[in-house]
């Protein structure tokens, strides 16, 4: 016979194939904090509402909070034959307590309890990541500073187009980057709502104080619909494709890194901590940490598409289907935690080649639109200004020279109305400068916005981590 908590109506014990087919203790031990969280809330609530005795609840509470512990320790080895961590955890608890134990899945589901420990996960992984995020935007507004006055070229077509200030160039990342903060924040309130009381699907014949399990958890609120709270895991889809924009960003700036630290464009190399060397050829130094942060975006895309296919057929309420939900997002958090906290040292130490960089500004004619519209400012129709340089930079690119090279006399003969003021029109800094007016108000305005997130995350920080401090988890 079979020893299954669920038992009762089998008559065969549960083939081993089935066991290993249908467990998910492999990978669902990495809730076990915060089953064991819900799971003394949910107590509290029952001695709340008339359905456990204070010594029942103790019993439980403090047999619970043992079991914590010799997980934090690593004293507890789990079970396939207990399927999952709530069973597992229950098992741990009547082996420890006795039949006491068995009260306390009262007027709760194993649908609900899994709902209620990935809100409790997410919510945790959440501010991590809004914590990493800032960090990196942070290490971002320092290089930005360190470079105010670095001139680059800017690309379009990744071809030379004008020139910017590699400031300008980083802060788009730390706006790209305030983005996906700015779209966890929003994801909070249903994040943050408990499902704890909708049981299998429609509740239990018991009255139960879904509220109480919330406040002492510190959520915001509570699914008003039970089939809804055990059956949506569209929070989980949020965070994935959150995180998956933050992965394309982190994509985007790695294929820059990538390429200008090859020899080709030589504007950067990584420090040497910081890269890696090839097996066979002695010379290379390959920037493997941001290929990689490329590379795993691709996982993170993928886990996408798993999630949002998961969901999309299944008949309410629970399935067990739902269980497919954690192995995708477990690796996103992994992913998206282990990139950011690299990159940041990663771009910390980045070496510019402040030379490489100027020698690039000044081949390519990028000061060619600044040409144009100082003919602009001296009353010729743009597309008239823009058709003479055109004709200017033919004539350089043949002359193998730069458009400040030429003599008045020379731009004279492509259009009369030049002076010798045109000189400085053309000079890169004071093109950079005129372009960028704005740019010191938006590093400020930036630093503002990184400084407001970090204390939203700080204030529902101290929030959740006095949850698991005052139940003997902190
Ligand atoms: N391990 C399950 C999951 O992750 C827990 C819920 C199981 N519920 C059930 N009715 N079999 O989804």
């Amino acid at each position: 016979m079979t020893n299954k908590l669920w038992s009762g109506r089998f008559t065969k014990p549960t083939h081993p194939g089935v066991e290993q087919y249908t467990a998910s203790i492999t990978f669902d031990h990495a809730l076990a904090m915060e089953d064991i969280l819900g799971s003394l809330a949910h107590a509290g609530m029952l001695h709340h509402s008339g359905m456990l005795s204070a010594q029942e609840q103790n019993e439980i509470s403090q047999g619970l909070t043992r079991i914590a512990h010799k997980i934090q320790a690593g004293e507890v080895a789990f079970s396939t034959q207990d399927e999952d961590i709530h069973m597992n955890i229950e098992r741990l608890l009547s082996e420890d307590i006795g039949p006491a134990a068995g009260k306390l899945h009262t007027a709760r589901s194993r649908n609900d309890q899994v709902a209620l420990d990935v809100h409790l996960y997410l919510r945790k992984q959440l501010l991590v990541t809004v914590d990493l995020l800032t960090q990196l935007q942070t290490t971002l507004l320092q290089l930005a500073r360190e470079h105010r006055q670095i001139i680059v070229p800017g690309y379009t077509h990744l071809q030379r187009a004008q020139p910017i200030y590699l400031a300008k160039h980083w802060l788009a990342y730390v706006a790209m980057l305030g983005r996906d903060c700015a779209r966890l924040i929003s994801s909070w309130p249903r994040v943050n709502q408990s499902p704890l009381g909708a049981a299998a699907l429609t509740g239990t014949t018991f009255s139960v104080d879904k509220h109480y399990v919330a406040k002492e958890l510190a959520f915001d609120g509570i699914y008003l619909n039970s089939l809804d709270a055990v059956s949506d895991r569209d929070f989980v889809i949020e965070f994935i494709a959150a995180a998956s924009l933050i992965m394309m960003h982190l994509s985007r700036l790695s294929e820059e890194l990538v390429m200008w630290s090859s020899q080709e464009f030589n504007f950067v190399h990584f420090d040497d901590a910081f890269s890696t060397g090839s097996s066979i050829m002695p010379q290379k130094k390959n920037p493997d940490v941001v290929e990689l942060g490329r590379g795993k975006t691709a996982r993170v895309y993928g886990a996408l598409m798993a999630m949002l296919t998961l969901l999309k057929g299944l008949p309410l309420a629970y399935n067990k289907d739902l269980q497919e939900d954690k192995e995708p997002l477990f690796d996103v958090v992994n992913t998206v935690q282990q990139t950011l906290s690299i990159y940041i040292p990663a771009l910390s130490t980045l070496h510019i080649n402040v030379d490489v960089m100027r020698q690039a500004v000044q081949e390519g004619y990028l000061n060619a639109t600044a040409l144009a519209e100082y003919l602009v400012k001296k009353g010729v129709p743009f597309r008239k200004a823009h058709e003479v340089v055109g004709k200017m930079v033919a004539h350089c690119v043949q002359k193998q020279c730069r458009l400040e090279e030429l003599t008045l006399a020379e731009m004279q003969a492509f259009f009369p109305e030049f002076t010798k003021e045109v000189y400085a029109a053309l000079d890169l800094d004071g093109i950079a400068t005129a372009c960028n007016q704005e740019l010191d108000k938006e590093l400020l305005m930036l630093e503002r916005e990184v400084k407001a997130n970090q204390g939203w995350m700080a204030e529902k920080q101290a929030v959740v981590s006095k949850v698991y401090v005052k139940y003997g988890l902190g």
